[in-house]
């Protein structure tokens, strides 16, 4: 028997391992948050040219969040939901890095395909599609976000719209920088220097 404390405490706890601080710091590529946006996420350390460590971050930083979620279902199942909520938080507000983490893009990814995997296929189609047409990593990263619970709502899965749309509504408030760049035109495009 797991306590729901635990499911949360444990999907926090692996939310909150920085990867892409960690592999750009190991790699000598310097402190992430000194570069571009100083996020800590897959598409800043792509602006230190470092494509292979890029590739991992994002594969590492979703990965947690969808071995959070089936860690918890199997040990313990039905609190999935709570260890996906630990997760995400804690990539977003870990406690090594004074709260400040990540937007959570590539979390939630992990978390919605782990926790219900249409609604992550719809989650990581719209996500490519916007990254193929539009090529901002903001606007790809809001608009799959916004898309979960949309899709969990369509496929009648309403026990994980709530969480789907507070998370999202995080994502959207993480975002609130890129927002202001959007709207003042200044968002950088993958592969264009950030300003
Ligand atoms: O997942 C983060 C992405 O949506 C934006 O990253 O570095 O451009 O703020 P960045």
């Amino acid at each position: 028997w797991v306590p729901p404390t635990v499911a949360l405490l444990g999907g926090y706890l692996l939310g909150s391992i920085p990867f892409g601080l960690l592999l750009t710091r190991f790699a000598g590529a310097g402190d992430l948050r000194q570069v571009g946006s100083g996020n800590i996420g897959a598409t800043n350390v792509l602006r230190t040219g470092r494509r292979g460590l890029a590739a991992a971050t994002l594969l590492l930083d979703l990965i947690k969040g969808s071995v959070a979620v089936l860690l918890a279902e199997w040990l313990a199942p039905g609190l999935g939901v709570l260890a996906a909520a630990g997760a995400f938080v804690g990539h977003c507000y870990p406690i090594w890095l004074r709260f400040r983490g990540g937007k959570g893009v590539a979390t939630l990814m992990g978390v919605v395909l782990a926790l219900h995997w249409p609604a992550g296929l719809v989650y990581a189609a719209v996500w490519l599609a916007l990254l193929a047409l539009v090529r901002i990593s903001s606007v790809a990263g809001i608009a799959a976000a916004v898309s979960a619970p949309v899709a969990a709502a369509f496929m009648n899965r309403f026990d994980l719209v709530l969480l789907l749309l507070a998370l999202a509504l995080i994502v959207l408030w993480k975002h609130g920088e890129n927002i202001e760049r959007l709207l003042a035109g200044t968002e950088p495009r993958i592969g264009s220097k950030h300003k």
